[in-house]
């Protein structure tokens, strides 16, 4: 019985967050130029306010501009529409993150199509989707990269004709993570609410990525021995009276199986901000056509 590697995702996501601040300051040394991140949240959602408050730290962190945009829930969407214009047109600000789930009476849709491509540092513009599909991206979800470079450091990166399964088909998570696999030759497998004999298609894959967001769905029975498995899940449950966070595999199992597994908290969800530090700064790179090396 194996052992399983226990990707630390946390310490992985800290060197990438130097190797960033590193390079924004050559930016700023080279042509006085500071990358900035501005941040929309619209709304009462708990979790979003925790993730826009790490976010706004992380950036301040990394030496960047960051912009936080705070706004109630009755927020209309013409309202909303303006602010991304406005952060559109401010050079100061090179990457916009509108935190979703937005409030009911806001269309999605339209607030991403409002962000300047270039600017989309979520990676979820349809230009962006567009570009990614046809294997010529410049930014990319950060949750789905994230999860790409958990699985290149354990598997290096030649990943040709693994095989990988999916769980989940959300625009966030589930389908650019399934078009980066693609992308590196994996032989890729969508899975979602309606899939039948899941488990079959589990037991079959090299790499299996859950963003299902069912609490421990997936246990050491589903898993391939020596598979790499990579859990999205952050799913808030009370154990005691007190909210405990949990991915969608039963870790302890997953650990006998598999060759190395992502905890939950401490695995994907620090490479989400490190990515989008990434995106908001190779956006400034290229807003700025100064040639990249990453
Ligand atoms: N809500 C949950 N994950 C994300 C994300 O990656 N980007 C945005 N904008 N909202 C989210």
């Amino acid at each position: 019985m194996t052992k399983a590697r226990i990707i630390d995702g946390k310490k992985i996501a800290e060197k990438l967050r130097q190797r960033i601040k590193e390079k924004g300051q050559w930016l700023q040394e080279k042509y006085g130029i500071q990358p900035g991140l501005a941040v929309v949240l619209v709304g009462d959602d708990a979790a979003s306010h925790v993730y826009v408050k790490n976010k706004h730290k992380f950036a301040l962190e990394a030496d960047f501009k960051s912009f936080q945009h705070i706004l109630p829930e009755k927020t209309s969407e013409k309202e909303l529409l303006l602010l991304i214009e406005q952060l559109n047109n401010d050079p100061q600000i090179n990457g916009i993150l509108v935190q979703l789930p937005l409030p009911s009476h806001i269309k999605t849709d339209r607030v991403i199509e409002a962000i300047a491509p270039l600017k989309d540092v979520d990676g979820f513009h349809p230009y962006n989707v567009g570009r990614h599909t046809i294997g010529n991206a410049t930014i990319v979800p950060c949750t789905a990269m994230g999860c790409l470079l958990l699985i290149k450091e354990v598997m290096g990166d030649d990943l040709d004709g693994k095989k990988a399964l999916v769980i989940g088909r959300s625009n966030i998570v589930g389908k650019p993570t399934a078009r980066l696999l693609l992308n590196e030759s994996c032989t890729v497998t969508m899975a979602h609410s309606k899939t039948t004999k899941l488990a079959d298609e589990c037991r079959n894959a090299d790499i299996l990525v859950s963003a299902i967001g069912i609490p421990e769905m997936i246990g050491g029975d589903w898993i391939k021995e020596g598979a790499v498995v990579i859990d999205v899940g952050i799913n808030r449950v009370e154990v005691d009276g007190k909210t405990k966070l949990i991915g969608d595999v039963r870790f302890d199992e997953a650990l006998k199986k598999a060759a190395a597994v992502t905890p939950v908290p401490g695995g994907v969800g620090p490479m989400t901000i490190a990515l989008l530090l990434q995106n908001t700064l190779k956006a400034c790179f290229l807003q700025n056509n100064i040639k990249m090396d990453f």
